[in-house]
């Protein structure tokens, strides 16, 4: 992440809670992202939240798994000083860092990872390098859940983003003193974002498998999507060689 996006999410991290809580669905989304991941974890796997700023998507983890252990890894201090803040049980764990640092820094391979709103501010650039780390992070049969926007290939879905940034998130940011900066960043970097199909590509790319993507219902269809990967349960599936990969172009 750029050092500016990391300031933004500095700056705004006091009014984060606040202002994702005026987001009708938004705790909903981050539910149905954690129950996509526990579908395909096995029972006791332990977790990583990448990207698990306030602590929203830590929070959606535990009421999906229950007991559990998650270690929630985010870049911006701000963001992980809101989620420190915050009662947690013992299994958890929060650190400061990049996407695309984590699997050096494990001392076991997870079972899962859950990556709620983060991808789409991963410069595409180290896109590639981040999604290999979940890759190297996870256990043989573990899974990687990615809940992100994107709109790009359909525009009505770019048309509906930009209405709803223009005339809700940004004078709601205003309103409630969120940094509005943070809040154009938003529509910028939703805009910006891969293709569905063009961020499942790289996932096959990275070596995972059954890559399957949904998009949600209300407002946000075909703007808000659920994706799910496996990393193949023997062996390492060559990158790009993904036997068996549903076609990921095919939505839900
Ligand atoms: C939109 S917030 C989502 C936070 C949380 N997952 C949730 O669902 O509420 C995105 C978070 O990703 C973090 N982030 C952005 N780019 C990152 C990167 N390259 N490495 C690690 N964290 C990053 C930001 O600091 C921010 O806390």
């Amino acid at each position: 992440m750029s050092e500016a996006v990391t300031a933004a999410f500095d700056a705004g991290a006091g009014r984060y809670d606040l202002l994702v809580g005026l987001n009708p669905g938004y705790h909903d989304h981050l539910d149905a992202a954690a129950r996509a991941l526990r579908q395909g974890v096995r029972p006791g796997a332990s977790l990583v939240d990448l990207g698990c700023g306030s602590g929203a998507s830590t929070a959606a983890l535990l009421r999906a798994f229950g007991d559990v252990e998650v270690l929630g890894m985010d870049a911006s201090a701000g963001m992980l000083a809101q989620a420190r803040a915050k009662r947690w049980p013992a299994g958890v764990e929060f650190r400061h860092g990049l996407a695309g640092s984590l699997a050096p820094t494990l001392t076991a391979l997870v079972g899962g990872v859950l990556a709620a709103y983060l991808f789409r501010n991963v410069p595409e650039s180290q896109r590639d390098a981040a999604l290999a780390d979940a890759f190297a992070a996870l256990e043989p049969g573990g899974a990687l859940v990615v809940l992100e926007y994107s709109v790009a290939g359909s525009r009505r879905a770019a048309w509906t983003w930009r209405g709803v940034c223009r005339c809700v998130i940004l004078p709601l940011a205003t309103l409630t003193g969120g940094n509005r900066g943070l809040y154009e960043y938003l529509e910028r970097s939703v805009l910006d974002f891969d293709t569905v199909p063009g961020f499942c590509d790289r996932l096959v790319a990275a070596g995972f498998t059954g890559v399957e993507s949904r998009t949600v219902s209300g407002w946000q269809r075909g703007i808000l999507h659920v994706i799910r990967a496996r990393k193949p349960l023997s062996g390492q599936t060559p990158p790009g060689e993904a036997a068996g990969t549903p076609d990921p172009r095919t939505q839900s």
